[in-house]
């Protein structure tokens, strides 16, 4: 760690050492493991996470952009800490994330609420621990917004318990869909070094970590921008070569970028997980092109089929829109259509939500509500489906299972993924949080299953 920054953390523990803080994550496995960061420097500080914002000493809102809903929930939620703070008055709230990066939401909660005391970005998370101090001197809005990353993830390497760590790869995005905000908050792609990467997936196996996630907007396109280039595959078998690594996923990667050298890492790295996240969108070409995703349904079915090749029991998953502008009940149909070919082991589907600045936000033909309403129960239908007969097909085999923890609804049994990311919850066994263990498939359909371990099979 830099002497400077140490310098800072320590001088905030000396002010601020043994406060309490809590934490709320809106958004993305991005936001998900910015969140972690955030926590690791303030546990690193001397502050303890809590859950109950009337007794914290700070709340931190990390915030996502993405659909209109989204927003909605985190002004509801800053405006409930306005009445917190009314009891709670040394109470520090900070407001963070995507929508921070973009000026017109963060004018208007600046605008709207004077109970907010840090306002700060995705490309300066590092310096929380300077922004508390100068917020201890400030009546006003103390805000840090930059509008470029500034690696600083090799300073201090972050993640919560468990054996399942996220690895950031690549930042930002320039693939500019027209329906997304997400360029417009989180900025111009960068990749980061080959060399840091390995390092941090390395500190994560000494510190029991065995699964990584390698996070980026769109994966694919990793190492494009780097001095010496490397492309995303060669990335993965890097990555495969580290000793204690067990399972490895990535997220998101875009089918316009997904080459035959990743497809074939499917084919030559066992430990790579057996699934694949690919965001199709729609089913139909018009919209495709609409939505500025450089595919059509045809070169997506070639994908699959490729993938399937090689890896024939593959999970798939995708995310789904409906109701972008101009979409007809023709184009609907299409992606009906296109999702019951594939069939998706799971799938996340979206109603098309208007963004300001955004070039789809700009034009004609929008979808009324009642419209996009019901094509997204359809969708639904159609999804839950196939999702359910994929879950129960598994009735009755065998599965490798890594259980990560004890089960967040019933504390007698824990919970696991599948090679094919399945949820999975089997009898609590404090011997095998962490471990890849067999589990026989009882039951469970549409969203997780329930399994029992066999024993003497380890
Ligand atoms: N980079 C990733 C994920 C981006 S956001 C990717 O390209 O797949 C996650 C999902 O949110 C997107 O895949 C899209 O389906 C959905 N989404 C993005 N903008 C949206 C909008 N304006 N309205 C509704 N859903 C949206
Ligand atoms: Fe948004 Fe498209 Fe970038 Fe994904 S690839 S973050 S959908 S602009
Ligand atoms: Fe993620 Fe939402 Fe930002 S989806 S990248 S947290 S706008």
């Amino acid at each position: 760690m830099e002497e400077k920054f140490q310098h800072l953390i320590e001088r905030v523990k000396e002010v601020h050492g043994g406060e309490t803080y809590v934490i709320t994550t809106h958004g993305c496995q991005m936001n998900e493991h910015d969140s972690e960061k955030i926590k690791t420097l303030l546990n690193t500080m001397g502050f303890k996470e809590i859950d109950r914002e009337e007794e914290a000493d700070l709340a931190i809102i990390n915030t996502c952009s993405v659909r209109h809903s989204a927003e909605d929930k985190v002004i509801g939620h800053i405006g409930r800490l306005k009445h917190i703070k009314k009891q709670n008055k040394d109470l520090k709230v900070a407001v963070c994330g995507c929508m921070m990066q973009r000026k017109e939401s963060r004018d208007y909660v600046l605008n709207t609420f004077n109970h907010v005391d840090i306002v700060f970005g995705t490309n300066n998370i590092y310096r929380l621990p300077q922004l508390i101090l100068e917020s201890d001197d400030k009546k006003n809005a103390v805000v840090d917004i930059d509008e470029s990353y500034t690696n600083f993830d090799n300073q201090i390497y972050s993640r919560t318990a468990g054996n399942a760590a996220y690895v950031n790869i690549v930042y930002g995005c320039n693939n500019f869909c027209t329906y997304c905000i997400v360029p417009y908050t989180r900025g111009r792609e960068v990749s980061r070094e080959p060399e840091d990467i390995l390092d941090e997936i390395k500190n994560l196996v000494a510190d029991g970590v065995n699964e990584v996630t390698l996070l980026g907007q769109n994966v694919n396109s990793y190492g494009k921008n780097l001095e010496e280039k490397i492309t995303f595959a060669e990335l993965l078998r890097m990555v495969h070569e580290v000793e204690g690594i067990e399972r490895i996923h990535f997220t998101t990667s875009h089918p316009k970028d997904m080459s035959d050298d990743l497809i074939a890492c499917y084919k030559d790295l066992p430990k790579l997980a057996n699934y694949l996240h690919l965001p199709v969108q729609s089913g139909s070409n018009r919209v495709l092109k609409m939505m500025n995703r450089h595919y059509t349904r045809e070169d997506y079915f070639t994908l699959i089929d490729k993938v399937r090749a090689v890896r024939p029991d593959i999970s798939l998953s995708t995310d789904i829109m409906v109701g972008f502008p101009g979409e007809t009940e023709e184009d609907f149909e299409d992606t009906l259509d296109l999702v019951k070919r594939v069939k998706y082991d799971n799938a996340f589907t979206f109603i098309y939500s208007r963004r300001e600045g955004t070039r789809a936000d700009k034009m004609e033909n929008q979808v009324p509500k009642d419209v996009k309403d019901a094509r997204f129960q359809r969708l639904l239908d159609a999804v839950y489906t196939i999702q359910r007969e994929k879950y129960e097909a598994l009735h009755g085999t065998v599965q490798e299972v890594l259980f990560e923890s004890v089960s967040k609804n019933d504390p007698t049994k824990m919970s696991g993924r599948t090679a094919g990311f399945k949820l999975v919850h089997a009898p609590y066994d404090a011997d095998s949080i962490g471990k890849m263990v067999p589990v026989k498939i009882t039951g469970g359909n549409t969203f997780s299953l329930e399994g029992e371990i066999v024993h003497g099979k380890q």
